[in-house]
């Protein structure tokens, strides 16, 4: 059953909010208006009260299938994303074995198709052994790809300054988008053994391994190479003040770069180390303060592009080692959108910006556009239906985590996740997952 109506909803797009009704026929959107008849439906759902916004694309979260099952698996994060709101999610390609052709790539898409309650696209990534796999990655369904400059999960080797222009050039040249962990290798490792050397194991001191230089050093070397070369850079979980200084001065520059930042970087503190430890150890590192606040000025600004959640479950073991030892990343696929709700209905931000930051841009940034990231005739029926009188407690039973890692437990948020619809399929009524199963692989749309 794909084919429904929700009316008297307050449709949010990033133009404006109107009142309007909704036609799904077939998992498509049909018609938007005044007045919808109820035509060759099977169901109406009434929306009054509340808002209807796109589905969100969440183009950052690592599921950890194939080969990292033992921290979560696919079924897990993909329930956890469609009860957050979140209808399609962008798979990064640092899993076991790590997507470094097409041949990884599809096996990987059939795996995850056949546990999938989101709709899914495919990253491949990309470093000095690989590149040649560029255009088959892109044939196969790559939506983007993934460049890793510093150490993190995965031990994913940065790439030389040869094969990055290559990297840039070929971006331009099939007009496709990268994406780039911007923190510099051997400055980390510097800085690292640095302080490592005076004993101290206060958790804070991941922060300190990896000042906001390690990031603007990584940007700037991004931007100066894509200037020359072309092509079009992402630089996902921008952390600092400072990044953003490198990034505009980038895009002064005349360079295709866009951003990307998370809730935590916004939303939590270095002071947060003494209550969660290693939970909130994660790379780039939560620095707050000075930062924290430019952050969200930017957000309010226009300046980012988007917002990913950089969802990244480990074990509890993993995460309650000492602060060098424990694996970087938490979970965040499911408190993604109910946070940013939080900010908008406390006046932080317009409502309007959560379509743009959270589904339009990462769908026209990644070849997914119009068919994902809006609401219009053509476009997927993706709805997400929020009741803004509600709140959303964030509890270890409402997460669908395999292990409940997360630093929002005990947050009580304005606004609930009410009715969740991917493709015309109902997946989550009044906040609770129904069950259908009716997840895809989305191949890159060219266009
Ligand atoms: C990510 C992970 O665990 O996959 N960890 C993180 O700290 N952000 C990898 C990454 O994006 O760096
Ligand atoms: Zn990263």
């Amino acid at each position: 059953m794909s084919n429904l109506l929700v009316k008297n909803g307050n449709i949010v797009l990033s133009t404006g909010i109107y009142k309007w009704d909704i036609k799904v026929l077939n998992g498509i959107v049909v018609e938007i208006g005044r007045g919808i008849s109820p035509s060759g439906v099977e169901e109406v759902i009434d929306a009054s009260n509340c808002y209807v916004l796109p589905g969100v694309v969440d183009e950052h979260v690592h599921m950890r299938e194939p080969g990292l099952e033992y921290k979560d698996d696919f079924e897990h994060g993909s329930k956890a994303a469609i009860k957050g709101g979140v209808t399609t999610v962008i798979e990064h390609p640092n899993t076991l074995p790590p997507v470094e052709d097409s041949k990884k790539l599809l096996t990987k898409a059939k795996l995850l198709e056949s546990k999938a309650y989101v709709d899914f696209a495919l990253l491949g990534v990309l470093h000095d052994a690989n590149i040649f796999e560029f255009e088959d990655m892109i044939e196969a369904g790559a939506v983007g790809f993934k460049v890793f400059m510093g150490p993190t999960t995965g031990n994913i080797p940065p790439p030389s300054e040869s094969t990055l222009y290559e990297i840039m050039e070929k971006s331009a040249k099939k007009n496709v988008r990268v994406m780039f962990h911007a923190e510099d290798y051997k400055l980390v490792e510097y800085f690292t053994e640095r302080i490592k050397k005076t004993g101290r194991i206060d958790p804070e001191l991941h922060t300190e391994a990896r000042p906001p230089l390690v990031e603007v050093h990584s940007i700037l070397k991004i931007a100066s190479i894509t200037k020359y070369a072309g092509g079009h850079a992402h630089i996902v979980h921008v952390s600092s003040l400072d990044a953003i200084e490198a990034i505009k001065l980038a895009r002064e520059w005349g360079v295709d770069i866009t951003a990307e930042t998370c809730p935590h970087y916004f939303l939590l503190d270095i002071n947060d180390y003494k209550r969660y430890k290693a939970l909130i150890k994660v790379n780039p590192p939560i620095r707050g303060g000075i930062h924290r606040e430019a952050l969200l000025k930017a957000i309010v600004s226009g300046f980012f592009e988007t917002i990913g959640s950089d969802h990244a479950p480990h074990t509890p073991e993993e995460k309650s080692k000492s602060i060098w030892e424990a694996a970087a990343g938490f979970p965040g696929v499911q408190t993604l959108l109910p946070l940013m709700l939080d900010l908008a209905f406390r006046g932080v931000l317009p409502l309007t910006h959560i379509p743009r930051l959270l589904a339009e841009n990462p769908a026209k940034l990644f070849n997914l556009w119009p068919y994902k990231g809006t609401i219009m005739p053509g476009s997927s029926g993706d709805l997400v239906i929020i009741d803004p009188d509600s709140y959303t407690e964030v509890t270890s039973e409402w997460l669908e985590y395999k292990y409940k890692l997360s630093p929002y437990i005990g947050l009580r948020l304005k606004g609930r996740v009410r009715d969740v619809i991917l493709r015309g399929h109902v997946v989550v009524k009044d906040g609770k997952l129904t069950g259908r199963k009716v997840g895809v692989f989305l191949k890159r749309i060219s266009q």
